[in-house]
């Protein structure tokens, strides 16, 4: 099973990119877990649409290629942030055809806060229940007050590292129901 993590942040120090970057270790047999960082595409427009860009076509095709999606997201003013709406947004051009619908997608996410990102999450729920992807509803996994469970980018917490277990293990059930 092929998983692609996103992250969806561009900061080099970046509490979403080491909630993704322990994955892999969590991850059961036979799940592999391919981490990429949100892709700094151009702001999106319809008249840049004309000319389809070559990067956006590739993570497309990459989007389509993997057997599920996790997506990491930080929160920005109670959403998702720019970088990761102008990702999704040019995903789902052309009109009708992107790469989203009943794809197997899992949503999770960082923050320093005590909320650990749960309104963007549902933010990102939401678009994604638009394009009629198939959601993991439950576990849902807030990495809250990160910056004290994670040391030197690995994650510590022992409590956070079995519920992150949990929640991998649940999203590989959750791709395999969406097979049959
Ligand atoms: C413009 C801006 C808005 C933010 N808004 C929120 C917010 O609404 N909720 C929250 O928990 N953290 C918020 N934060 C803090 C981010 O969660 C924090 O910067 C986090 O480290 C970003 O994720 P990253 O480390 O993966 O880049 C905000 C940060 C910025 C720069």
């Amino acid at each position: 099973m092929n998983i692609l993590v996103i992250y969806g942040s561009l900061n080099e120090k970046s509490l979403n990119k080491e909630l993704a970057e322990s994955m892999p270790a969590l991850a059961p047999e036979n799940m592999h877990l391919e981490i990429v960082r949100v892709p700094e595409f151009s702001l999106y427009s319809a008249e840049r649409e004309a000319v389809f860009p070559a990067d956006v076509a590739a993570f497309k095709q990459k989007i389509a290629d993997a057997d599920g999606i996790i997506i990491a997201t930080p929160e920005y003013n109670r959403g998702i942030p720019g970088s990761l709406k102008n990702c999704i947004d040019w995903t789902s051009r052309p009109f009708g055809q992107h790469p989203w619908g009943a794809k197997p997608v899992a949503v999770c996410g960082a923050s320093g806060g005590p909320r650990g990102t749960i309104v963007a999450q549902y933010d990102l729920k939401r678009i994604m229940n638009y394009f009629g992807a198939r959601l993991m509803g439950t576990p849902e996994f807030h990495l809250d007050n990160s910056d004290k469970k994670i040391e030197n980018g690995v994650l510590k917490d022992e409590k956070t590292k079995v519920l992150l277990q949990k929640y991998i293990a649940a999203f590989k059930a959750h791709v395999e129901l969406c097979g049959k």
